[in-house]
């Protein structure tokens, strides 16, 4: 017994020994509540603990959902939707009074670890609201510096892929044009002055709906063993989202023009975020999706293939998960990154999209009911084996 006993710590115990010095990557998921049928926070947050799941994304800061999540160790990202980023970046004040209503009232009982400031608001085509959006960051942190929390919550903002260019090979990936100069690289030296990190919305589903006579299905949902290989560099990519996530690094390292900004605090990239990724189960892409690259055709039903189905779901998400935690998060352009990612979404959600048959509705791991779309596992075990070169 007592052999047994300690046979099992010294198991346990030799990872740690193995990589005293890593930061472990993290996946968490991301709590849409566009719906009319989900469960109230209170189940929610069991849900998330009975899973295994140690961090969230909020599309708000909602007081109930807040208050739910206190005392539980769940990291949380709250969010300033874009309606109110044109007033925090214009009025200091408010960004404080924000700031002390959403997050520092809940602080530390509830573990708020980021603060996002709007989402995807290229998306929204307001070149004026562009250039606010550094501004609102920029007070927001500063009213979390007088509030004394800027050291354990960070300010980010999540920006969908669309706002790069060219990103294959990932090597020419550069910020697009109208939102470079003037937008991002003031955002990455603040991301960089405060400690902070980028947020990205990569969706290996959406390249893929985009371009699915170029791409391989596998490649696009995991794995592909022979792989694409970058002509610039050579590098070899198994991984849609690997060439995602490289084609943000090379974005930012000519912006910034730091060869390997990311790896100035160590080896681990660590200042990027994934905030959303994920695979619908069910239902069409309907046209004018917002994450599309411009111009992009869409799969229609008339192709005759359904992307979005259970199965495909289950694999991409599956790969996601399983791919952090083996702890195997680089990149072949930076072996050493690490990988914090929210799967989007928790639940399905019925008042997203265009009506019942729109893929936007069916991103969830959950149904509102709580029942499982399909096989997952937060904390290993579902089996699924990660390919990594
Ligand atoms: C911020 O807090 C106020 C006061 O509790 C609340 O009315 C508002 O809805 C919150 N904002 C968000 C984005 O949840
Ligand atoms: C893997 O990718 C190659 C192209 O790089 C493609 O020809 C092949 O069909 C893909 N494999 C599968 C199983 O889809
Ligand atoms: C950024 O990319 C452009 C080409 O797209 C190149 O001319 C320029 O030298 C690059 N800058 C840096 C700092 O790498």
């Amino acid at each position: 017994m007592a052999l047994a006993h300690f046979l099992v710590i010294v198991l346990l115990g030799a990872p740690l020994l193995l990589f005293p010095c890593a930061e472990a990557s993290e996946v968490g998921v991301s709590y849409g509540r566009i719906a009319d049928d989900l469960p109230d926070p209170e189940a929610v947050v069991q849900l998330l603990q009975d899973n295994g799941i140690t961090m969230v994304r909020l599309y708000d800061a909602d007081p109930e959902v807040l208050s739910a999540l206190a005392n539980t160790g769940i990291k949380v990202i709250v969010m300033m939707p874009n309606e109110e980023v044109a007033a925090a970046a214009e009025n200091p004040s408010y960004a404080l009074q924000w700031a002390q209503c959403n997050v520092s009232d809940y602080y530390p009982d509830t573990l708020i670890n980021g603060v996002a400031i709007g989402n995807e608001v290229f998306e929204l085509k307001q070149p004026d609201l562009n250039r606010k959006l550094v501004g609102a960051m920029t007070n927001v942190h500063a009213a979390l510096v007088q509030l004394g929390l800027a050291d354990d919550i960070k300010v980010s903002t999540p920006i969908a892929f669309t706002a790069f260019r060219n990103t294959f090979p990932p090597s020419d990936s550069r910020f697009k044009d109208d939102i470079a100069q003037s937008v991002m690289k003031p955002m990455l030296q603040f991301l960089r002055r405060t400690g902070s990190y980028l947020s990205v919305n990569p969706y290996p589903f959406f390249a893929y709906a985009d371009n699915p006579r170029d791409i391989p299905l596998d490649y696009a949902l995991g794995y592909n063993k022979t792989g694409v290989v970058d002509q610039n560099t050579g590098l070899r990519y198994h991984s849609l989202l690997d060439a995602m996530m490289d084609a943000t690094f090379y974005a930012m390292e000519n912006l910034t023009g730091h060869i390997n900004t990311m790896q100035s605090g160590g080896t681990n990239g660590g200042d990027t975020k994934w905030s959303e990724s994920g695979w619908a189960s069910n239902g069409q892409i309907k046209p004018g999706k917002k994450s599309l690259p411009d111009g992009g055709s869409l799969l229609e039903a008339s192709d005759g293939f359904q992307l979005a189905t259970v199965a495909n779901a289950q694999a991409y998400n599956n790969y996601v998960i399983n791919r952090v935690l083996s702890g195997k998060t680089g990149t072949p352009y930076r072996p050493n990154a690490d990988m914090d990612i929210y799967i989007f979404a928790l639940f399905n959600e019925n008042k997203k999209g265009d009506g019942p048959d729109d893929v936007e509705q069916y991103f969830g791991l959950f149904c509102p009911d709580m029942e499982k779309v399909y096989e997952f596992d937060f904390r290993g075990g579902a089996g699924s084996d990660v390919h990594q070169p």
